[in-house]
């Protein structure tokens, strides 16, 4: 499997979009999965049982440090692991859905024939990932709303702007994609027991995902230092609204959780507010917000905007 950093230092090195696009290109024809011929989803080992303790949430992060989650019944704990899982999944496909839409956008005017054909490569292997997610949800017979209606409404803009801003277009695309492989590649590498089904799928997806990544870099390396002072100015004050919108709704614990659970507001506030969490959450932003300061988006004046969102970093 090529790494994002792998194949951002091709970039690096020189490579051009069109090029980086060309070598992607045959990496997908090379390497795709599909999400029923891959995934042994009718397998004894990958049933989705609700009280599998697989899915408590560790005592390392999030929920799981603190008091009130560890006092709840382990029957409990792993259900409600589980539907944040599950919750996870479905704003994952929504977001996969207009991230499509938006590809497909950015394709209809693309004069480069390489970067056309692999925004369609990108936007299949999507619909694949669309496809593992919303299955993993219906399987597990859980409810989940996805997005808010309040982002509902933002998709068909977000989806707009593919064409007529790709430049920040693909800050959304990294503010949705770089903090859910972060946190996939952390559990991977992790030493948890992992449900069988969740580690395929997530093989499948941050394999694909690398090469998203690095597309999506490689577009802002090339495309965003030929702004124009007013679009240079909107992306510079866009970019940190958009990254704490998306890594909190990504990786956040849903308000329908929150509700169907009784999670008191005093612990989700603990949650919010505990210093590891805040660190987990901006440091999923580590490689977006570099590459963001390499091209001169973070420019001294836009630094409040940034802590006051809680997306600044170490840098805060
Ligand atoms: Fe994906
Ligand atoms: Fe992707």
């Amino acid at each position: 499997m090529m790494t994002p950093m792998a194949l951002e230092e091709n970039v690096a090195r020189g490579e051009g979009l069109a090029t980086l696009a060309a070598r992607l290109c045959r990496k997908s024809v090379d390497k795709h999965h599909d999400a029923y011929g891959d995934v042994a989803w009718d397998a004894p080992e990958n049933r989705l049982d609700p009280a599998d303790p697989r899915w408590i949430v560790g005592a390392d992060r999030g929920l799981g440090r603190t008091r009130w989650y560890r006092d709840l019944a382990p029957e409990v704990q792993a259900r409600l692991g589980l539907h944040l899982i599950v919750c996870a999944m479905e704003t994952g496909w929504q977001f996969e859905n207009v991230l499509s839409r938006g590809l497909l956008e950015l394709a209809f005017e693309q004069p480069d024939p390489w970067v056309r054909r692999y925004a369609y490569h990108e936007l299949i292997e999507e619909a694949q990932h669309t496809l593992m997610f919303q299955e993993f949800v219906r399987r597990s017979g859980l409810p989940a709303p996805g997005l808010p209606v309040r982002q509902r409404r933002l998709a068909g803009r977000v989806v707009s702007r593919a064409r007529a801003f790709p430049e920040l277009f693909f800050v959304f695309v990294l503010g949705g994609e770089d903090p859910i492989d972060h946190a996939q590649r952390t559990v991977l590498a992790g030493e948890r027991a992992l449900h069988p089904l969740v580690r395929r799928i997530m093989q499948i997806h941050v394999t694909e995902e690398a090469r998203h990544l690095a597309f999506a870099r490689a577009y802002l390396r090339e495309r965003a230092p030929r702004l124009g002072t007013r679009e240079r100015t909107a992306l510079c004050l866009l970019a940190p609204v958009v990254l704490g919108q998306m890594t909190r709704l990504m990786l956040g614990v849903p308000a329908f959780v929150a509700e169907r659970y009784r999670i008191p507001a005093t612990v989700l506030e603990e949650v919010r507010g505990d210093p590891a969490e805040r660190a987990h959450l901006s440091g999923s932003l580590d490689k977006v917000r570099s590459l963001l300061s390499e091209l001169g988006l973070i420019p001294t004046w836009t630094r409040p905007v940034w802590r006051g969102l809680g997306v600044l970093g170490s840098q805060a």
